[in-house]
């Protein structure tokens, strides 16, 4: 059986081939799931000419790959068909509103309607006659004003959306109403949400959260019972930055808990690679899921000899952190354990000062582990004072060894170990509590040069009962994503090894600390491939 090459991902989302970034406006409609997605159906890098690549799945880790949904044809989306979001109207119909860059590189805002609703896959898109629907007013730069999120539908009877802009140096949220969602209407109290010197805001999503329970809700719905959050991309710093806060839906406007401050405060979904993300309401499971582009960090030059780029994450669902009241919990859908396979356990192991341990007997290049660390010494953990401190250089910069941690994994290691992202934890003490330092370190991922081999890196608080700090990771290939503190700090990366690929990858649990700490908890599994593909290849049941 000739196998996969090497960095091509077995149950993350990828199109066949070529260039992919954005999920685009993904939805459940009648027990099936959409993934549409910013795709460059003619070359492996991004261009002019992006379509709407689109796929379907009743699980959303096994895809059926359908023709593009939408692609440039019409003087207001002639030259690309960009991001934007879907929304299911109050008749049960789903509507996309998308970005189209016109024959003057405008941007504007169109809809799609589906063609034919007894389809289940609803395979074509039918362009609406009276496109474009909202053209770039004083508000926002021509070129700068794209990527409509799903509607809500407010207790007035409009509909609302929010489209990404800037003016000036200025980010902007804009807010748009329709009693028809096809007459758009400039709200007054503009902009819904600002950020001066950060340039363009993109793929904005605006959403409830309830304030107990894991369970999501759908886009519209307003109550004591929930808080709400402002998602913005901002393409300068290629981050997605969350913010918590209040809707006052009579005034239109939204009040964040925090500000933004360009600094390493801001709360991100993922502190690595991460981007453009977008969620949606599963009405079949009750929960809010969300997608992200993870990119390249290899060469353009790397993507062209491989014929694709760009991976999507695995769907994550998303809700309010109970704990805190003011962060979001991220982890793997369920359905994602439907390809755990063989599995290896360790309970109750101690691990000295300086040792490493195998875990062997899984395929490490797809994997998924979760780890129960207890850190027996907490007290012991070096003072230090982190105010003004970036967590990310720290990653970087801190020395190699500590006295509580750095401890974690070695994901798609060598054997000689001269390969390998180190997924790490370590812990200081400041004046009042125990603080966390998680890093992803690319720095050694791979032998080869030319690669982004950035360290990422955030802070969170370490409760000192029960002393312990837990990880998942999601390895396949060429991306990781690592969950900490049961999805509190998440960070994604893409690399690239020389040695450690296939069966040649390995996994190690290791301690650079002085202390011991104990392995409490650790199981590993192989992950089996998921079914990705066109139907007519496809085992996977229609
Ligand atoms: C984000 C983004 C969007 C735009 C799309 C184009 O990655 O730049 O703002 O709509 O990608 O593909």
């Amino acid at each position: 059986v000739p196998e996969n090459p090497p960095y091509r991902t077995s149950y993350h989302f990828q199109p066949p081939q070529n260039w992919m970034n954005d999920p685009n406006g993904p939805m459940y409609y009648k027990g099936v799931y959409h993934l549409f997605y910013q795709h460059n159906p003619s070359a492996a890098t991004f261009g002019d000419g992006i379509v709407w690549g689109h796929s379907v799945s009743y699980d959303l880790i096994n895809w059926i790959h359908l023709n593009n949904a939408i692609e440039p044809s019409e003087a207001y989306d002639i030259i690309s068909c960009w991001s934007g979001s879907a929304t299911i109207l109050l008749d049960g119909k789903p509507v996309i509103m998308y970005t189209g860059i016109d024959h003057n590189r405008h941007q504007v805002q169109n809809l799609a309607m589906p063609k034919n609703l007894s389809d289940p896959f609803l395979r074509e898109w039918v362009k609406h006659t009276q496109n474009p629907v909202i053209i770039p007013s004083e508000v926002a730069e021509v070129d700068n004003f794209r990527d409509p999120s799903t509607a809500w539908h407010g207790k007035d009877g409009k509909w609302r959306i929010i489209i990404g802009a800037q003016k000036g140096d200025q980010g902007r949220a804009i807010l748009y109403q329709s009693e028809d969602f096809v007459n758009w209407k400039l709200e007054d109290a503009n902009p819904f949400y600002a950020t001066d010197n950060t340039g363009v805001c993109e793929c904005p999503d605006f959403y409830p959260v309830s304030i107990n329970g894991t369970n999501g809700v759908d886009s519209s719905v307003e109550s004591s019972s929930v808080r709400h959050v402002a998602k913005v991309g901002y393409l300068r710093m290629a981050h997605d930055y969350y913010f918590v806060g209040k809707y006052l839906s009579d005034e239109e406007r939204f009040i964040a808990d925090a500000k933004f401050t360009g600094t390493s405060l801001d709360l991100r979904y993922d502190y690595g690679k991460f981007y453009a993300s977008k969620s949606f309401f599963d009405y079949a499971k009750n929960r809010r899921i969300l997608w992200g582009w993870v990119n390249e960090s290899d060469s353009e030059k790397d993507d062209i000899d491989k014929g694709w780029a760009g991976v999507q994450s695995i769907p994550r669902q998303v809700w309010l952190d109970n704990k805190s009241g003011n962060r979001l919990v991220q982890w793997p859908i369920e359905e994602v354990e439907k390809l755990r396979s063989k599995n290896i356990s360790i309970n109750g192991e101690k691990l000295g000062g300086g040792s490493i341990l195998e875990v062997s007997g899984i395929t490490a290049s797809q994997a998924d582990i979760e780890v129960l660390f207890e850190i027996p010494e907490l007290e012991n953990a070096e003072s230090f004072d982190l105010s003004g401190v970036d967590p990310q250089l720290l990653c970087s910069n801190a020395p190699r060894s500590g006295i509580i941690g750095p401890f974690g994994l070695l994901a798609l290691a060598s054997k000689d170990l001269r390969e390998h992202t180190a997924i790490s934890f370590r812990v200081y003490k400041t004046s009042n509590k125990y603080v966390g330092l998680m890093c992803s370190d690319q720095s050694r991922s791979s032998l080869q040069n030319g690669l982004d081999k950035t360290t990422y890196g955030t802070f969170f608080d370490v409760d000192s009962n029960p002393r312990t700090i837990s990880l998942r990771s999601l390895i396949d290939h060429s991306i990781i994503e690592s969950f900490g503190e049961g999805g509190r700090v998440c960070m994604s990366s893409r690399v690239y090894p020389k040695l450690a690929t296939g069966n040649e990858a390995h996994l190690y649990v290791f301690n650079n600390g002085t202390m011991s700490i104990l392995i409490s908890k650790l199981n590993a599994w192989c992950m089996k491939e998921a079914e990705i593909g066109h139907v007519k290849n496809m085992s996977y049941k229609t």
